[in-house]
C-alpha cells in the first residue's frame, strides 16, 4: 500500500521525551533518548498484508558520534547496530531505510540505542 508516516512522539518511548525544541520535524514533534543503552520507540505500525517492506526512519544527530541502534519487529531483532550518524546539527533531518518482514495486521517496530549516547533524536518511521 501507499506509505504510511507514524509519529515518535505519538509512539510508546521508553526512556525518552517527546520535545519540539529543534526545527525541522513533522507531526508535532520529536523523540529525544535519554543519553542511555536501551533507550528506546517503539512504534505499532498496521500492514494489510504479510510481506516485506521497508521501514524509513528519519532522524537528527547533532553530534558527530555515530548513535547506532538495533531494530525489532514483533520482538525479534532483524537489524543491529543500525547506524544513524551526525546530520550536522539538531535542525538536519536524515533518512535511514531498513528492509523488514511484516505480518498482516498489527506489528511492533522497536528502535533500541546500543550504545551509551543513546539514540539519535526520531521524527518518525514511514512504512
Ligand atoms: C542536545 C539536544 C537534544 C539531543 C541531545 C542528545 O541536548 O538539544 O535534542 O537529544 O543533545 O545528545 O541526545
Amino acid at each position: 500500500g501507499n506509505p504510511v508516516d507514524y509519529q515518535a512522539e505519538d509512539a510508546t518511548i521508553t526512556n525518552g521525551v517527546a520535545e519540539s525544541n529543534h526545527a525541522g520535524f513533522t507531526g508535532s514533534g520529536f523523540v529525544n533518548y535519554d543519553n542511555a543503552t536501551g533507550s528506546a520507540v517503539e512504534f505499532t505500525v498496521n500492514a494489510a498484508s504479510a510481506g516485506s517492506t521497508n521501514v524509513v526512519l528519519r532522524f537528527a544527530n547533532g553530534t558527530t558520534v555515530n548513535r547506532p541502534m538495533d531494530l525489532s519487529v514483533n520482538g525479534t531483532k532483524v537489524a543491529s547496530g543500525v547506524a544513524f550518524g551526525g546530520t550536522g546539527n539538531w535542525d538536519t533531518w536524515q533518512t535511514v531505510t531498513i528492509p523488514v518482514t511484516l505480518t498482516a495486521g498489527t506489528n511492533k517496530i522497536k528502535a533500541t540505542a546500543t550504545t551509551a549516547n543513546g539514540g539519535p533524536n526520531v521524527d518518525k518511521i514511514t512504512v
